[in-house]
């Protein structure tokens, strides 16, 4: 696997493939990899030449300066981990080589995307999100782009970025990656306690009771049991469970049988914030 830390560096190599017409699969992620990731660099190996992997914590994603500074950093392992899928390349940008000295993100219209859910607990974290994928996009130039669906909020919103300024790229949602007793993926599972690491997979039991009862009662009963369970419980916080259209991500009052929704949840374990999401 080649490590670049540069955008040169990374042009230089990624150029002799492009003239021979191959196609470029890309992951973004900020470190602290784990199967999920595994799994979409898997896809990306199957379904293009090469595999380009990019490992770089956004600071202008983050709105919470102590979620930032404590974001894991495994690089090493990450290393290993990537060499045990066999991934092309790795890209690690310094911040200056990305912001050029200037760390602010580009400020972008959603058509309304951004204004739910996370948008509304998070402050300005999609602007920073659309100007690092778009920022990484055009150094890489990859042919298919993989996302995991656990940040569906995310997926749909760097989907509609990719429409509007066309950028010529595919964007493949790639099915939530879970721990044997069900508890998403994600980097920030590391930092929990065993205390609340044992009481998580609660959120995911919670959705799945939820979707059996989906379309027996009105969605706004529902979105009450849900915070009712929780409510109940001893350790874990909700902090928003909404049921939601997969294409507009508007809270659903009514169902209607030809649209598609997810019941979308963000829960704190202490200070540690987990978010996941399950189709209807
Ligand atoms: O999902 C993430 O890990 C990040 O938001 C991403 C897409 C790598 C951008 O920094």
């Amino acid at each position: 696997m080649k490590i670049f830390k540069t955008k040169n560096q990374l042009h230089q190599h990624l150029n002799t493939f492009k003239t021979k017409n191959n196609t470029i699969g890309f992951v973004q992620t900020m470190g602290a990899l784990h199967q999920g990731h595994l799994s979409l660099i898997k896809k990306s190996k199957k379904k293009t030449d090469i595999t380009v992997v990019s490992i770089f914590v956004n600071p202008t994603q983050f709105d919470n300066k102590e979620d930032l500074e404590k974001y894991p950093n495994t690089l090493k392992n990450d290393i290993l981990l990537l060499k045990s899928v066999v991934c092309d390349v790795l890209f690690t940008p310094s911040v200056d080589e990305i912001y050029n000295g200037k760390t602010v993100s580009t400020h972008f219209d959603f058509d309304g995307l951004e204004h739910q859910m996370e948008g509304k607990f998070r402050d300005g974290h999609f602007d920073g999100v659309g100007t690092i994928v778009k920022t990484l996009f055009e150094i890489v130039q990859p042919t298919i782009a993989f996302f995991g669906k656990k940040d569906f909020q995310q997926l749909q919103i760097i989907k509609k970025m990719v429409k509007k300024e066309n950028i010529p790229v595919k964007i493949k949602g790639c099915e939530i990656f879970r721990e044997k007793d069900g508890l998403a993926m994600s980097s920030r599972n590391t930092r929990l306690t065993k205390e609340y690491r044992k009481a998580a997979p609660f959120i995911y039991k919670t959705l799945k009771k939820a979707k059996k009862k989906f379309g027996t009662i009105t969605a706004k009963e529902l979105t009450e049991w849900v915070e009712k369970k929780f409510k109940k419980h001893p350790l874990l916080k909700l902090e928003y469970f909404t049921i939601a259209d997969e294409k507009t991500l508007e809270t659903a009052s009514e169902i209607h049988p030809k649209k598609k929704y997810r019941g979308f949840i963000a829960v704190f374990a202490g200070d540690i914030r987990l978010i996941d999401n399950i189709q209807f």
